[in-house]
């Protein structure tokens, strides 16, 4: 087979075959195609797009491309669950437990974050003791007997994504669907659950901007998980402001634990229930995601669901104590407040604002060497919707480098809109695709 005529028949409009689709990946990971050939390639299918048949061999030669984990040693319906990113995401905290509770098995792979957003497998190594890194057999037999467990994923899942991701990266290939569609689901299929849950997000902190493209993905998402025989939800969301007031990694657990005590913001509560009712439904233990939602709500009411996130926490060397008192968390030295220059209405956000000033507070990295700061991060008071007065605080910088926090509340300011009119209430959850 031949590289050259793989990329002319692209160019020129042709639907790729299998076997060159299955050349392409499984030689490029070898090393034994340039970076020049894979470009031309990458570019040819981000004019031409890939269909639903050709983004699903992709998607199969990348996952097969390295591990596929085999989870049969767990009873039940693996369900897991991804998000395509944002800011102040995290629902993996409170809804991995609520499925547990309700007798979902959740065997779940996270990754780390890198600018504006952050990564579960940060958020969690926040937690005193806690441990992402555990082989198979400790992290099937936490799941047997805990419920859940979530770990950080190895280098050996979907080897081709990360080979062909970081090349789309430096070539401007990486905005079609089918290749984000491709690159998410590979590593997704591979992680071996039976079923998944997509969190699409649309707005201006997501990594696709509008409603119609996060819809168009998260149609194909949805139709690939299907064609490889898992049953596929994909929500559309809202990510024109930060889900819930906390963007950092130990203030993000911290919202997450009050979340499951029933203290939680609104947002980030509801987006939780919808998103868990539906793990429950495709796990198999309700009939209807209603009747998911209606079993997330029972968990979160009588206490189980943190019955599983203590048990979650302990199972993976976690200090438990957390869940009571906060001081035992990483501690900021610097606390810095943003106050509002104007009377009126919060009537935007520039999510990704927040992002990057939470990156630089400390709290995310720039590149994937940087270390980052746990006790770093924004704490927002007023969100779209909320009526101001001169001189109340918008947000809250935490960091132990003053100088990174009071560079963070800097930008930060700029991320608020305040008009006197009063908005239009966001929609948080647009579109259900089943
Ligand atoms: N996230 C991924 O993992 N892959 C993409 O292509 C885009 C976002």
């Amino acid at each position: 087979m031949n590289m050259l005529d793989i990329i002319y028949k692209k160019r020129d409009g042709g639907k790729l075959s299998n076997e060159e689709i299955r050349f392409f990946v499984q030689s490029y990971t070898d090393g034994e195609i340039p970076d020049y050939q894979a470009s031309a390639l990458l570019m040819a299918i981000y004019f031409n797009g890939l269909d639903r048949e050709e983004t699903y061999l992709l998607t199969t030669a990348m996952k097969n491309s390295g591990d596929v984990i085999d989870l049969s040693e767990i009873a039940g319906i693996k369900v897991d669950k991804h998000s395509t990113g944002g800011v102040g995401d995290k629902t993996t905290f409170i809804v991995a437990p609520i499925a547990a509770a309700c007798g979902v098995p959740i065997a779940k792979m996270s990754g780390r974050g890198l600018g504006f957003t952050g990564g579960t497998v940060d958020k969690m190594e926040s937690i005193p003791g806690f441990r992402t890194s555990l082989e198979k057999p400790e992290f099937i037999n936490l799941v047997n007997n805990a419920g859940l467990s979530v770990i950080g994923q190895t280098a050996h899942i979907a080897p081709a994504d990360k080979k062909i991701y970081a090349l789309r990266d430096a070539t401007a290939t990486v905005e079609n669907v089918s290749l984000i569609t491709s690159s998410i689901m590979s590593k997704k299929l591979a992680s071996g659950s039976d079923a998944i849950v997509l969190d699409v997000k649309c707005g201006n902190g997501a990594f696709l901007e509008s409603f119609e493209q996060a819809d168009e993905l998260g149609q194909l998402m949805v139709d690939i998980g299907n064609d490889d025989g898992k049953k596929t939800i994909g929500l559309i969301t809202d990510m024109n402001q930060p889900l819930g007031n906390a963007i950092g990694n130990s203030l993000e657990v911290i919202e997450a634990i009050e979340t499951l005590k029933g203290k939680g913001p609104f947002d980030i509560t509801e987006l939780s229930l919808v998103l868990a009712g539906a793990m429950i439904y495709v796990g198999g233990k309700a009939s209807s995601m209603e009747e998911g939602r209606k079993m997330a709500e029972d968990a979160l009411q009588n206490g189980s669901a943190l019955e599983k996130f203590k048990a979650f926490l302990s199972g993976q060397g976690g200090d438990v104590r957390v869940i009571d008192d906060y001081s035992l968390f990483p501690q900021a030295a610097f606390v810095k407040h943003v106050t509002s220059e104007e009377t009126g209405y919060v009537s935007g956000i520039e999510t990704r604002v927040v992002g990057f000033a939470s990156q630089h507070s400390g709290a995310g990295r720039a590149t994937k060497e940087d270390s980052i700061d746990m006790a770093a991060g924004i704490d927002l008071h007023k969100k779209v919707g909320d009526e101001v007065a001169l001189g109340d605080v918008l947000a809250t910088v935490y960091g132990n480098d003053l100088a990174k926090v009071e560079l963070a509340a800097v930008e930060l300011k700029k991320a608020f809109y305040i008009h006197k009119d009063r908005p239009q209430a966001i929609e948080l959850i647009k579109k259900i695709i089943v």
